[in-house]
């Protein structure tokens, strides 16, 4: 009951900020954002048990739609999203559906909008007009191939909730008016066990300032894999039932501007590790078709374990044997891990050898980056004497602390920045990759 209370405050301040902001844009004559209930007068609804854990992903290309799923205590007549771009009075609405599941706290509700204007803001609530609405919000749609943008790369969330508000809310300061559209990667291990879904509830109670208004598309980590797991068949149906995502949602791929996101699955071990089976045909598919768009700037990959680690989990040889070739082949950029709760950052790397040991900028390098983030909340680890004895050599840089990675994408210069910042949001580490101009 306590979370409803807060969040009726927090709704309620939100919505009379925007009240103000349309009532000084009306007084201005300015073309101004007008929310479409301050220009009508139409009530904003009941507040006392709104829509909780509102959160943004992308079920669909994310340069013209977007996928809003939340929380209802039950349930109601529809799932319902108002929306209407920013200089526009016009209400549009879009329908979706709603489940539950075994062990749920509520009623899941997810809403995919399609057919949206490219780069363009949004404002939206979701909710409905007997169940009660969610505050007032904005989303962006992606930007063409040749526009600037930025994304931030976290992981292992689980655990400590005060370093993970900590994480929040330096990405936050990053922007606090959300002048800028961003989104987030996580690497999995979001919460500590992946079928008490209190430590779910607690996570969007802790992350939702944040992903209401930036999608957040994760990979399985293997705490959200439940018992069964061990047996490496990846199963996690809190997971996958809380999280709209594109395509059987296991491994998934999209494009944001120039860049192609391959997001990948690492523990379904006994199943869509090796070669021949369905994750890595699809893998081969999806890079060969990214390799050959010529809109296709950068390649990104994410996936819970690193092939790479100097921490006590150390490297997945696994996935070093069978993935990092095709990732060679396919001229992947950058790959982002989790699992060893620290950062490190290699030098390119192409055939398990490094190709530049220049410190932090590359240009036009042969191979892949293999970043750990693994530090938005879980305990901290040391690097493993032996791990790090065996691999210093790849090693560019590591950090033990907990940490973001704040990545800018810039096509006209062919560039791609990244820096990874502590939770106070000093930059501890930084990469450039230049591209042949
Ligand atoms: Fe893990």
């Amino acid at each position: 009951m306590k979370k409803y209370n807060k969040k009726s405050y927090l709704g309620l301040i939100i919505c009379l900020g925007i009240l103000i902001f349309a009532l000084a844009g009306c007084s201005s004559d300015s073309d101004d954002f007008v929310p479409w209930y301050a220009a009508t007068g139409e009530e904003i609804g009941p507040l006392e048990d709104p829509p909780i854990h509102v959160h943004l992903t992308w079920e669909d290309d994310p340069l013209t739609s977007i996928t809003i799923a939340w929380q209802t205590s039950h349930d109601t007549p529809t799932s319902t999203v108002e929306y209407s771009p920013s200089g526009s009075i016009e209400k549009l609405y879009a329908i979706g559906s709603a489940h539950t599941y075994d062990g749920a706290s509520g009623v899941i509700h997810e809403v995919t909008i399609r057919g949206l204007e490219p780069s363009t803001r949004y404002y939206y609530r979701c909710g409905d007009q007997e169940g009660g609405w969610s505050g007032v919000d904005v989303f962006d749609t992606g930007v063409y191939p040749d526009q600037d943008f930025s994304f931030v790369v976290l992981g292992d969330s689980r655990s400590h909730d005060k370093e993970k508000r900590q994480v929040v809310e330096a990405i936050m300061a990053e922007d606090p008016l959300y002048l800028t559209p961003l989104f987030l990667l996580h690497s999995g291990d979001l919460i500590n066990d992946g079928d008490h879904q209190e430590q779910w509830d607690q996570w969007f109670d802790t992350m939702d300032d944040l992903i209401r208004h930036s999608p957040l598309m994760p990979c399985l980590g293997n705490h959200e894999v439940i018992l069964a797991g061990q047996l490496g068949l990846g199963l996690a149906p809190y997971y996958y039932e809380q999280f709209a995502l594109p395509g059987i949602e296991r491994w998934y791929s999209f494009d944001y501007g120039c860049v192609h996101f391959t997001i990948l699955n690492s523990e379904e071990r006994l199943f869509n590790l090796l070669p021949g089976t369905p994750q890595l045909n699809w893998l081969i598919e999806d890079l060969e078709k990214a390799d050959g768009d010529p809109d296709i700037l950068w390649k990104i990959v994410m996936f819970h374990r690193p092939p790479y680690s100097t921490g006590p989990h150390g490297d997945d040889t696994i996935i070093q044997r069978h993935w990092c070739p095709i990732f060679d082949e396919y001229h992947v950029d950058v790959a982002f891990n989790g699992h060893d709760h620290l950062y490190q950052r290699t030098y390119p790397i192409y055939d398990g050898k490094v190709t530049d040991t220049s410190e932090s900028s590359y240009d036009n390098p042969t191979g892949t980056v293999y970043i750990v983030s693994a530090g938005a909340g879980a305990p901290l680890y040391q690097p493993d004497p032996n791990n790090f004895e065996k691999s210093k050599h790849l090693l560019a840089n590591y950090e033990v602390d907990y940490h973001f990675c704040k990545v800018e994408v810039l096509p006209e210069e062919k560039t791609l920045h990244m820096e990874a910042k502590d939770r106070n949001g000093n930059p501890f580490d930084e990469l450039w990759i230049y591209k042949d101009m």
